[in-house]
């Protein structure tokens, strides 16, 4: 089997409305990346249900993230999109993977610990074993490279540990050791009410997240009301990191500009929050906005969307059953 050198897989939830955080740590690096690797991008149904996703809109949400994605610049027709729960061969993988992941290695995982909170008892067995799922999301492509925000990370060093254990187990060198890729100024988007706290689609307050489906309206609102300290923006960067909020804005101003933190820091330095937010609310809808039109223009067409995901669909199936076949054939199944 060819080994690719360049391929990328990522994934990313239907579980609510997309919002900054996704598109800056995550998203935005996929448009970039696409001209350099092979890209397999994945709505990740299956890890979207290891909590309740009601079922009458579950099917929209998976079509809004195709059309975030295609919206933001992925070109359909050159990397694969697709949805997780159609190619049957992650969920395989996944169980092989649960066989070879560790208990002890689950039991550190930090999102686990923050998702499960107090109800550990009462949260599904997907939860915990999720990180074998993405694992094998990775791996059933033999993908070498995984651009995500940097709450992954711990996940992306479980899939290594994975891969690793598998081909020493097996005595093979079959599944590759995947790289992370976590890039860019904004690779952990914070909460606009908390600069402590993720921005996030679960947080319960609207106000701490722009989403990808805002008006212009709102967005403004939402960073106009952003928490900030009552200190002028600052001089340089040091003690920047005892500011969380004065960060976290900095950081998404310079991303969505393309730019660096310095030189947003250079630019507005000693000037006060209520200008630079008006100029961030401008930048803010000056790049979302024709994303949003172009995610409502082509939720309109579903039959389009759906098309993209099932040619996506056919090509992912190509490139993971031999994978799936070969894993088998190394463990020692009949074939
Ligand atoms: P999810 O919505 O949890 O499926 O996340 C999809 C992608 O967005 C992953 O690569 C995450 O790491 C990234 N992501 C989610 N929230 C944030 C955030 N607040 N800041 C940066 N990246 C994020
Ligand atoms: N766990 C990721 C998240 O919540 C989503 C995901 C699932 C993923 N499988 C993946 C990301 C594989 C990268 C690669 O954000």
């Amino acid at each position: 089997m060819e080994k690719p050198t360049k391929r990328i897989l990522s994934g990313v939830q239907p579980s609510g409305d997309l919002h900054l955080g996704n598109y800056l740590g995550a998203i935005k690096n996929f448009v970039s990346l696409q001209k350099e690797y092979e890209c397999f991008f994945c709505v990740v149904d299956l890890h979207a249900i290891t909590v309740w996703q009601d079922p009458k809109v579950l099917a929209n949400k998976t079509r809004e993230v195709t059309a975030a994605f295609i919206a933001s610049g992925i070109d359909p027709k050159k990397n694969n999109i697709f949805v997780q729960s159609q190619v049957p061969q992650h969920a395989q993988l996944g169980w092989l993977f649960n066989c070879v992941a560790r208990m002890g290695w689950l039991n550190r995982m930090t999102q686990f610990k923050d998702k499960a909170g107090k109800n550990s008892e009462n949260v599904s067995v997907g939860l915990f074993s999720y990180p074998t799922l993405m694992a094998a999301d990775i791996l059933i492509y033999l993908a070498t490279h995984v651009p995500v925000g940097d709450d992954q990370k711990q996940h992306l060093e479980l899939t290594r540990d994975i891969a690793q254990k598998f081909n020493n187990d097996f005595k093979t060198d079959f599944f590759p050791i995947p790289e992370p890729l976590i890039l860019g100024e904004a690779t952990r988007v914070m909460s606009l009410r908390d600069g402590s706290k993720k921005m996030s689609k679960s947080d319960p307050s609207d106000y701490s997240r722009i989403m990808l489906t805002d008006t212009a309206e709102n967005i403004t609102q939402k960073i106009k009301k952003a928490k900030t300290d009552p200190e002028p923006l600052p001089q340089d960067k040091t003690g920047l990191e005892k500011r969380p909020e004065a960060e976290n804005l900095i950081s998404i101003f310079a991303s969505l500009q393309d730019t660096s933190i310095e030189s947003v820091i250079k630019d507005y330095a000693g000037k006060e929050f209520s200008t630079f937010k008006k100029d961030l609310a401008d930048l803010s809808v000056s790049k979302l906005e024709p994303i949003t039109s172009e995610m409502n223009k082509l939720m309109s067409d579903v039959s389009y969307i759906d098309s993209i995901l099932n040619q996506g669909k056919e090509n992912a199936i190509a490139v993971a059953e031999p994978v799936l076949q070969k894993t088998k054939e190394i463990i020692g199944f009949l074939s």
